[in-house]
């Protein structure tokens, strides 16, 4: 296994939007990011994934991006950019950049030159067709409701747009395009980001043919993914982007690959193929999605949960990385959707789930908040709403599809925002995230849920990820270790070991409320135990051939062979 610093750290994203507000606007900003930078290295990560900040109408809260250059208005300048950086790196802390180059913003010059003229130096930056019938190309929908086609008047012809109208798609297949990306791409590395997270970035290269897609029972539009996730082109895009603005600096990448399998991991990730560093597979969020995805959602199986991680934890040992991720800014809040947010068992099971996924092998990702131990949030009114994808489904599936209060369920589930509510940084109004108005309410919990409380006690769920990760940074075995599944079959238990030489890893975490009893299977022999993390403070001599758990108990124990 190589050995690389991209592979021993823990990474936090950060929303800007909902992070910290400096001026009092009520949106978050970069100097209230800068503000916080000790607060992140108390917690002792080390990479922070940032959102995008670049200017943006913000039909999708930044992903829509007019200027891939210049730090939007509500964020503040470049200047404030620049400190922050230098802030972040005087702290040991790397930045890793959003890329959001599957698609602009329409308001982007080169997407307002290329609808002005089908001769425009411009046109094929995007990918625009001809119909003759007065139907769109294809029968695809778009991630945000509708055709993924919009006709454009001016030039009589459709263009792409896999996510909102206002998001068109870049045309890949231009090496022009093509190469204003790696430029702007090494402006930010020579500026001294660290990296990026790539968005969508399976999505790039299509299936120029453009078929049609099937349209599954109660839809009214075709799938069209299997003809852009992992397209034809998609490897020869990215080892291009590797060849020509990674490879001459020191970065960490990570692309998000919604239907992404472990075959194509490997490809993406692999140690040869010179393209990524890591991905973001979508296979354990997914679990549950009913016949209209998140919002209908359906019980899901711990043993289903333990086979995805367990499929990309074999799948990636040899070669390849694995990210690892409970939350993120469009997932619902970790402990609400994989733990119970109720008052009794919110923080001992936000820190089970905390330590079976930083016990795997793969690089952690935390998601803001997330060592707050911050819940879902229930907002009675869609007009509390902020999120472009859930006032769309809200639009488009009531009442033909789902009733009000199905999809109410489902919003309170799944639905963005739940990882958008403003952080909790103490019991002031507004979670002291703003003097102003916020953008969008806070979650009422934040008078007991905060930053401030979390800090001042040792036995909260921060202190328990900040052990975490110093565990990772002193005992190679949890970077390293070869993982495998124990007690398969259990509904309760998510139990495995990790190997390194004669050292082993033993994980154990109780997913249910229940007390069910952990057995080590015969296999599992060692010399000498000791216990290196519990969050029910755990007897450090208990026999653990039998052990009895308590609900959402969770220990890690390591093992000499
Ligand atoms: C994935 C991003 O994470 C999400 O927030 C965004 O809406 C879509 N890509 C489109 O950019």
């Amino acid at each position: 296994m190589n050995k690389t610093w991209w592979k021993e750290c823990v990474i936090y994203q950060i929303y800007p939007r909902s992070f910290n507000d400096s001026n009092g606007d009520g949106i978050g900003d970069i100097n209230g990011i800068t503000g916080k930078i000790p607060y992140l290295s108390e917690l002792g990560i080390d990479v922070i994934w940032l959102s995008p900040v670049y200017q943006s109408p913000n039909d999708d809260n930044g992903y829509d991006i007019s200027d891939y250059r210049n730090i939007m208005d509500e964020f503040g300048t470049m200047e404030d950019f620049d400190r922050m950086l230098v802030k972040a790196h005087e702290y040991g802390i790397k930045i890793m950049m959003d890329l959001v180059v599957n698609h602009s913003s329409d308001e982007h010059q080169w997407f307002r030159e290329s609808r002005k003229s089908k001769d425009s130096s411009y046109r094929d930056y995007y990918i625009w067709k001809k119909t003759d019938n007065g139907e769109p190309p294809t029968n695809w929908g778009a991630a945000f409701g509708g055709s993924v086609w919009e006709y454009d008047e001016q030039t009589g012809e459709y263009y792409l747009h896999l996510f909102s109208k206002k998001q068109p798609d870049l045309n890949w297949e231009n090496p022009v395009l093509r190469n204003e990306v790696y430029e702007m791409m090494r402006f930010w590395l020579d500026k001294g980001i660290d990296g990026f997270r790539m968005d969508v970035v399976n999505f790039i290269s299509k299936d120029t043919s453009y078929p049609q897609g099937e349209i599954r029972e109660g839809h009214n539009y075709g799938d069209g993914s299997k003809y852009y996730m992992n397209g034809p082109r998609i490897h020869e895009f990215l080892q291009e982007m590797n060849k020509e603005a990674l490879s001459p600096y020191d970065t960490i990448t990570v692309g998000e690959m919604p239907g992404v399998t472990v075959e194509e991991g490997k490809l993406y990730t692999g140690k040869d193929s010179n393209e990524l560093n890591m991905v973001f597979h979508f296979e354990h969020v997914g679990l549950g999605d009913g016949q209209y995805g998140k919002w209908d959602p359906r019980p899901w199986k711990l043993t289903e949960l333990k086979e995805i991680f367990s499929k990309w934890q074999k799948g990636l040992e040899e070669d390849g990385w694995n990210s690892l991720y409970w939350s993120n800014h469009d997932q619902p809040r970790a402990i609400s959707r994989w733990g119970n947010d109720s008052e009794e068992y919110r923080v001992i099971s936000g820190k089970m789930i905390a330590a079976c996924l930083h016990m795997m092998q793969g690089t952690p990702y935390i998601y803001q908040g997330e060592e707050i131990g911050m819940t879902n949030v229930k907002f009675t009114d869609i007009n509390d709403y902020r999120d472009i994808e859930t006032l769309n489904a809200y639009r488009d599936l009531t009442p033909d599809f789902l009733t009000h209060d199905e999809i109410f369920k489902g919003i309170h589930k799944r639905g963005r925002d739940n990882a958008r509510t403003p952080v909790q940084w103490d019991a002031s109004p507004n979670s002291g995230f703003t003097d102003g108005t916020p953008w969008i309410n806070v979650n009422p919990n934040y008078e007991w849920i905060n930053a401030e409380a979390v800090l001042k006690d040792e036995d909260s769920i921060f202190h328990f990820y900040k052990k975490l990760i110093q565990l990772r940074k002193q005992n190679e075995v949890i970077v390293y270790g070869t993982f495998d599944l124990i007690m398969e079959e259990n509904e309760q238990i998510f139990a495995y070991t990790r190997t390194l030489g004669n050292e082993q890893l033993l994980v154990i975490c109780n997913f249910s409320e229940e007390t069910p009893d952990f057995k080590l299977p015969d296999h599992v022999r060692y010399s000498s135990k000791e216990l290196l993390i519990s969050n029910l403070n755990a007897n450090e001599n208990e026999e653990i051939e039998n052990l009895p758990l308590k609900p959402y108990e969770a220990r890690v124990y390591r093992l000499m062979i």
